[in-house]
């Protein structure tokens, strides 16, 4: 089983990531994840903190000579704004007065953040010791623990892209084949040009208004093979892990597999993927279309597993809500730290990375295999029984 946890808080000293159940044998490298890395800090709206980091992993275990040695892989990520941080997350207790305004408490309350839920949750009276660890600086540990996956999947011919399909009321008009590399050179990460230029003039007047803006984004995983997941459990469902996995990045309140919503408003007969007859072995089982997003019963069908997710507008504002405090109850204007204007663009590749461990996971609980050249041959003499049964067994 994939399996990977993170720790670190924003301004800490930085980030932890371990994963556990990648096989050995598999190629990586600092290079590889800093790929990774660097493209969740690229998307315009972004904040100065951005332009502070330059997220590097250090790997610190499981890989050796560069391939993985099938034991834990231990990552740090650096926080380069540590330096201004020494005391506000001084690990040890403070000796005398604080000297930084950084150390200040943080008492007045963000709506939409989890200033008041986790301060009452855990019992603290300075809200900084709730938002150093629900800020998405975190994303950058789970896309550092993603690439790994992402390495692990394309083994297997795998391949994961992402795009933004809307900013605010901008939507893309998505052309039937998107040119993936000139989606990676889109400030906003989208394959419709039009679209890119009016996402960027809406952030543009976001952040003029001193206001923030949310989207929506596409995530696609190409080449699966079918029958990851399971029919047999709620808990096996890969629609399901996915849409969970999805859910839980900074600020997303609606994931669907497809189109979600909108097939609801449509009959069958213009929803369900016809399945066409087979006339090439190699490439069984075919449709013409994919508007269910490559999941029946909980599997992959061997169409593209397509997810998208709406990312709401980030919830600290130059132009501040009116709030309360956490110590008086009476109204405030609410808190504002260094802040993106719109996180739509990097929500993809945090995105990637968790649909990619979620796969990874799904792909090892059915192949198996301690090596890569073991779980190759599981998944070879898998692919092997794929087909029309009196032709395949
Ligand atoms: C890539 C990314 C960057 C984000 N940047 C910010 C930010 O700069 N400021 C902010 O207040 N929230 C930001 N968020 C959103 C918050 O982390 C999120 O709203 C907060 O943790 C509360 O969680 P919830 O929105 O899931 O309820 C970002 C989210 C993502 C995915």
């Amino acid at each position: 089983m994939v399996k990977f946890s993170t720790a670190g808080e924003s301004h800490g000293q930085g980030l932890v990531i371990i994963v556990e159940g990648v096989p050995a044998g598999l190629p990586i490298s600092e290079d590889y994840i800093g790929i990774h890395l660097g493209r969740r800090q690229k998307g315009y709206g972004r904040g100065g903190r951005m332009l502070i980091e330059q997220d590097r992993a250090k790997i610190i275990s499981g890989v050796r000579h560069g391939h993985t040695l099938g034991s834990p892989i231990g990552m740090t990520v650096e926080n380069k704004d540590w330096a201004n941080w020494k005391e506000a997350m001084s690990v040890d207790p403070l000796e005398g007065p604080p000297q930084s305004p950084r150390t200040q408490r943080i008492t007045r309350l963000r709506p939409g953040h989890a200033d008041l839920p986790g301060a009452m949750k855990y019992g603290f009276e300075d809200v900084r010791n709730v938002l150093e660890r629900a800020s998405a600086r975190e994303t950058a540990a789970r896309v550092a623990a993603g690439s790994i996956a992402i390495k692990l999947l394309e083994e297997f011919g795998v391949c994961i892209h992402s795009h933004v399909i809307s900013i605010g009321s901008v939507h893309a008009q998505v052309p039937d084949t998107v040119d993936w590399a000139a989606v990676e050179e889109s400030p906003v990460r989208c394959a419709d040009p039009d679209a890119a230029l009016k996402m960027a003039a809406e952030i543009d007047a976001t952040k003029a208004a001193g206001d923030t803006v949310g989207g929506v984004c596409e995530i696609i995983a190409e080449n699966l093979p079918i029958g990851l997941g399971s029919h047999v459990s709620w808990d096996k469902k890969i629609d399901a892990l996915v849409c969970q996995a999805l859910m839980s990045i900074n600020a997303v309140k609606a994931v669907s597999i497809g189109p979600g919503w909108e097939i609801a408003e449509q009959r069958g007969s213009q929803v369900h993927d016809v399945i066409l007859p087979v006339t090439d072995p190699d490439h069984p089982w075919r449709r013409n279309t994919n508007r269910l997003g490559g999941t029946e019963g909980g599997m992959t069908n061997g169409m593209p597993l397509v997810a998208r997710f709406a990312i709401k507008p980030i919830p600290t504002m130059v132009t501040p809500l009116p709030s309360v405090d956490l110590d008086t109850g009476e109204e405030v204007l609410s808190h504002f730290e260094r802040s993106d204007v719109c996180q739509a663009p990097p929500a993809c590749v945090v995105g990637e990375a968790m649909l990619a461990l979620v796969l990874a996971d799904a792909f090892m609980e059915k192949f198996g295999g301690d090596s890569i050249p073991e779980t190759k041959r599981n998944f070879q003499g898998y692919m092997a029984t794929v087909g029309p049964r009196k032709i395949y067994r």
